[in-house]
Formats: structure tokens, sequence, C-alpha cells
């Protein structure tokens, strides 16, 4: 300091200039000169209002000065430059100031310290460690951009990401363009991506408060992933910039993906699926289920699955049931179950249980199959397997049976011709002949049910066909029914056994009659028609092609469900004993059979009944004249 060559005014005024607190001491720590500066900063410091010593003043600090100040050998020079100390601070409520601390020693007995407070630079360092800390501490990949898209700032997870995708670390870095790092994906279009800079460049513009935006991309390395941007401005001395940060969203999309197909699957499932927590209450049905049961979903959430229960299912199937599923097996079986209409239907059913973390049961799962169809098929195949075996049974016991009543027939003709009428024994031949023709009218019934008669099949129009045996019809029924015919008025041409197809009507009528005691109403319509796919569908059997239909309606009891099943059976009659064979139908039905045909029956009890018999159709018809349209035959 004496090397200046100044004198000690003007270097006090030069010392008192200065920006820093500058203080004169002993080596011993006696305050010898305090700038106006100085005392202004440490005054605050002495816990008892003395000055005279600053080591006594920077207590804490006191030890590392000092051995710096004993342990420096030289007689003057620097003794520590830019010293950081923390001061505890004792009569402001201030915790700790930082000091920026020089040492010169001038003399042997007079040092010179130069202090400065950096406490709030050093907190200010500390607070922008700490942002970068948070900064640093989040997933999302965030980064700054000024004005013209340049990448400023970026944080931790933006470096990893790019340093995760292969060296892509320079061109997305500090420096380079925000708006040429990711490109549009090939699902995205070109527009989405623009419109994405379009947004962060209104940001940036100040147009644009800020926005959040998902969207797929392909990173600079070609990996394809789903993100989630923010946009925010910010403005520093009037120049713009935005803070972008961007959440990888891709697994979450891909598993949102997942769930949507999931739920798809679910959703357009042939099969019924539903959910319920671990008592039975239904928590879940897809629409398979309403579909089928009737019940909306608000019907079935919250009820218990047992609102499907009917008594046909065996106690002990939802006994094993459940011993299955609570153990966590899978169970599989079937329930006889019923509708909200009550109508029962049948299920083949899978249940499992759900789990949650800890391994818990929380929910069962049941996927049921509907088998009420295929039960219903079933039913129908065993019944006709059952109608065939016993049609060729019956067939075979009809055709000895009329051989045997030929010889019975025979004989008894030339009994009665052997005898006068005035015997005794004529009256016993004569009841022979009619019981044997019973019989053989009986076997040929037989034979008709197992299509096993001889035809004698020709082309001919139906109309003409149903106008001849017309009036053996009117025959039958009785006066109190009214007997109507409405034919087509075009020829229908038809291949058939005209004596068949006579019987079949003659049944048909026979049994409308005995429908309405009381009287009605008996129609024989006849039309052109078709099966087709939907048809087939409906009744589970048909041909496709073009079929004459009689369509045999009458106004009678009609039929109960029960009953339908089985009218078409031999021998099932609900008529009493000695009135009914039962026979009538399984004729009509063996001989449509014989002639490629198929009936229809409609019918309701008390609303009477429609018999629709299909013949097929065919091109050549004899030349008649026009069948009448429509015929009314009451007698
Ligand atoms: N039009 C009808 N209306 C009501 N029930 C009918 C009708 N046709 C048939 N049925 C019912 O179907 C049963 C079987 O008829 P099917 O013609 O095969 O035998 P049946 O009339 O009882 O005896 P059969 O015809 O041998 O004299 C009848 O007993 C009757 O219960
Ligand atoms: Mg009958």
């Amino acid at each position: 300091m004496t090397s200046l060559d100044v004198d000690n005014n003007e270097l006090l005024a030069f010392l008192y200039l200065m920006p820093v607190a500058v203080v004169g001491i002993a080596a011993d720590g006696d305050i010898k000169m305090l700038t106006p500066r100085a005392a202004a900063l440490i005054t605050p410091l002495s816990r008892d209002g003395d000055f005279s010593n600053l080591f006594s003043i920077l207590d804490p600090i006191t030890p590392e000065v000092r051995e710096l100040i004993h342990g420096y050998e030289g007689t003057c020079g620097v003794i520590c430059n830019h010293l950081t100390v923390p001061v505890a601070a004792n009569t402001v409520g201030r915790h700790t100031m930082v000091f920026d601390i020089n040492i010169h020693k001038i003399d042997a007995d007079n040092l010179m310290v130069m202090f400065t407070d950096i406490t709030n630079v050093t907190h200010l360092e500390e607070e922008l460690l700490h942002r970068t800390a948070i900064l640093d501490s989040l997933p999302e990949s965030i980064c700054v951009i000024n004005a013209e898209g340049v990448i400023v700032t970026i944080n931790r997870a933006w470096k990893n990401y790019t340093r995760e995708n292969n060296g892509i670390e320079s061109r997305c870095g500090i420096g380079a363009n925000y708006f040429s790092v990711f490109q549009p994906t090939e699902n995205q279009v070109e527009a989405s991506i623009n419109d994405y800079a379009t947004s962060i460049k209104a940001v940036l513009r100040g147009t644009l408060p800020g926005f959040v935006s998902e969207y797929d991309c392909h990173s600079p390395s070609g990996d394809c992933g789903w993100f989630s941007c923010r946009a925010n401005p910010f403005f520093i001395d009037g120049e713009s910039y935005a803070v972008i940060s961007h959440e990888n969203i891709t697994l979450r999309k891909r598993a949102e993906n997942n769930l949507r197909k999931m739920s798809r699957a679910v959703e357009q499932s042939p099969v019924t699926i539903m959910i319920t927590d671990t008592e039975g209450t239904i928590e879940f049905v897809n629409p398979k289920f309403t579909e089928l049961t009737g019940y909306s979903v608000e019907e079935v959430i919250g009820q218990k699955s047992s609102i499907l229960k009917s008594d046909k299912t065996p106690p002990e199937t939802f006994e094993k049931m459940w011993a299955t599923i609570t153990t966590g097996k899978i169970w599989e079986g079937e329930f006889i179950n019923k509708r909200k209409d009550g109508s029962i239907f049948y299920e083949h059913a899978t249940i499992s249980a759900l789990y949650d973390g800890n391994g818990a049961i929380t929910q069962y799962v049941a996927v049921k199959e509907d088998l009420t169809e295929k039960k219903s098929i079933m039913a129908q195949l065993i019944h006709s397997q059952k109608m065939e075996s016993i049609g060729e049974l019956a067939g075979g016991l009809a055709h000895d049976l009329n051989n045997i009543l030929s010889v019975v027939n025979g004989y008894a003709a030339l009994a009665r011709h052997e005898i006068g009428k005035d015997q005794k024994a004529y009256t016993y031949i004569d009841e022979i002949t009619r019981a044997s023709s019973r019989a053989a009218s009986l076997t040929h019934s037989l034979l008709a049910y197992s299509r096993k008669q001889v035809m004698n099949q020709r082309n001919q129009n139906l109309n003409l066909l149903i106008k001849t045996v017309s009036s053996f019809i009117a025959r039958i029924i009785h006066d109190n029914i009214i007997f109507t015919l409405s034919l087509q008025d075009a020829p229908l041409g038809v291949n058939v056994d005209t004596v068949q197809i006579e019987q079949v009507l003659l049944n048909l009528a026979t049994n409308a009659r005995d429908a309405m005691p009381n009287g009605g109403a008996f129609t024989i319509a006849t039309e052109t028609g078709c099966i087709d796919a939907q048809f087939i569908t409906t009744h589970g059997y048909g041909e496709p092609g073009r079929y004459a239909i009689i369509t045999a309606t009458d106004t009678g009891t009609g039929i109960d469900a029960r009953t339908k099943a089985r009218v078409f059976d031999p021998f099932f009659t609900t008529k009493e004993i000695g009135k009914g064979t039962g026979l009538g139908l399984a004729m009509v039905m063996g001989i449509i059979a014989q002639h490629g045909g198929f009936i229809d029956l409609q019918s309701e009890p008390g609303s009477g009944s429609s018999f629709r018999l299909y013949l097929p159709l065919v091109n050549e018809v004899p030349a008649a004249p026009a069948a009448q349209a429509e015929d009314k035959i009451g007698k």
C-alpha cells in the first residue's frame, strides 16, 4: 500500500469510497480503522455492542481467519482472496450471512480486511440449484426455447431421453431448433404436427396463453412414441420464451389401446360375460347378457346373480360351483336359467376368480354360452331319429300285416261265397271283413307315415285337386262349420299322388272339425311361396326353393306348445280311447315328406290352428280350366 505512494488521507478517502467494507486490524484482530460501509455491515453482528475486535465480532469464523493470518509467513501481501464464509447473524433475525472476505497483510502489525455481503447472491445461487434439482428430478423432458425456437435450456430427463435414443443428443441439445426435433409418424397427418408447431409459435408470440396436447411422433432416432406436451410462455426483458414439457405417455397409450381393444371384444362378444363381487352381486354385464336375459344393465347391476336362477338347475350344481370358485379354481358347468320374461334358457358357464395385488379374490368373472338353440336342435334330432326308427318298424310291420290282411280278406270272401246269406256264419264273416278292412286302413296310415307307400305321382294343378276333394270335405265337416276355399288364380303345378294328397286334406279337415265342436270356420287356401335361408334358420328344416303352399286354417281350440311338439308323432292323440288313432297327422307328415315337402304349424290355444303345407312347385301344369278364386262350400 505504501508503494502506491499516496498520503493517508487520500488512502482513507479511497477506502471510504470503495464498494466493499474495509476494516484495518492488528494481527490479534483489534480494529484500528473501520469504513462506514464496514461499520454498517458488522454492527448488527456484534453481540454486546463491542466493536473493538473483529475476531470477536465475526466469532464463528475467527479460528479459520486467525489460522490463515497466523499461517501467513510474509511481511506483506495477500493472505486470502474471496474467502466465502458464513457468519452467524446475532442481532438481527437473519439466520446466516455470507461474506466474501479478502485479507491483506500491510506490514508486520497491520492487516486490511475487505468483505462484501454476498448473502443474497448465495441465496440466489442456492435457489437456482434447487430449481435445477427440481427440474432434473421431473420425469418429463423439459426444454426452454427462445422466440426463434432455439433450445436454450434442457433438463436431465431431456438429456437422458436424447442420449438413450442413439446419439441424437447433439441434434436435440441446447442450440438445436426445437421445431426440427420431432417428426410425424405414419399414423399422424403432417397437418397435426404443423398445428402443434403453429400453437407453440403462437405461445411464443403471446397470442396463446399455453396449451396441452397429446400426439404421436417419431423421435429423431425413429422411435415412435406418444407424448403429452405442455407449453407455457414467459418473458425476460421483453424477450419471449416457452417452456415445453414432454411426458412420454407411450406406455399409457399402449395400455389404453389394449384396454380399448379388450373392452370392444367384451362388448361385441357372442358369449355372455358377467362380473360379480365375491358375494355374487353383479358388477358388470356385457350387451350379450342383456340381449339373452332381457334384463337391462341398470336392472341387474347391484342384483345377485341368482336373479337368473330357475328351479330347474339342481342345487348341488350351485354348491359345487361355489366350493370350486371360492378356492380360486375354475368351474365349468351348465345352468338352466330364467330370463326376465320367465322363459327358460340353457347356459354353459366357465367361472373364474379375479385377484387383487395381494392375491385375494375380489371378483368372479363368468363367461357363458347360450346352449338353448343347441339343446333344442339336439332334442329335435333325437326326436326325429326316434320317429325315423318308429317309422321303420311301423312300415315293416304294416307291410307284413297288409299281406296277412289280404289273405284274411281273400279267405273271408271265399267263405262268404261258400255259405248262404241266411246262415249265421255269414254275418260273422261280414264282421271279419269289416275288421280286416279297418286294419288295412290302419296299415295304410302306417305305411303313409313311414313313407313306404307306393307313389303314383303326376304333374297336376293343385287347385283342381283341392276343388275335387272339397266335396268330400264338405261332407265330413259339420253343418255349423263354414268351409271356404281360397285358391290362387293361376294354376299351381305340383307333382303329387292324388290319392295321398286327398288323404292329407281329409285328415286335416277331420281334425279341424274335431277342434270345432261348436262350429267355426275352416279354410283351405293356396298360394305360391318360397323357402329361404331365413325360413330354414327359424324352423330348423326346409330346402330352399319355390313351393305351392296349402294353408288349412280353422278357428278351433288351438294347440298348446307341449301338444304342438307331439302332434305329428304316430299314435299321439288327445282324443278319447276309440275316437282317434293318433295316426292322422303322422300320415300327413309322412305323405308331405315323401313328396319332398314341409309342414309349418301355427297354433295358439284359443286362437285356432293353421297348417301350412309346402309342396315343391313344378313348371309343367296340364292345361285345365282356371281355378275359382274364392268358393264357399258351407253346408
Ligand atoms: N286342427 C286341430 N286343432 C286342434 N288340435 C288338433 C288339430 N289337429 C290335430 N290336433 C291335435 O293333434 C292330435 C293328433 O292329431 P292326429 O290327427 O294325428 O290324431 P287324432 O286326430 O287324434 O286321431 P286320428 O287322426 O288318428 O283319428 C289330436 O288328437 C289333437 O289333439
Ligand atoms: Mg286326426
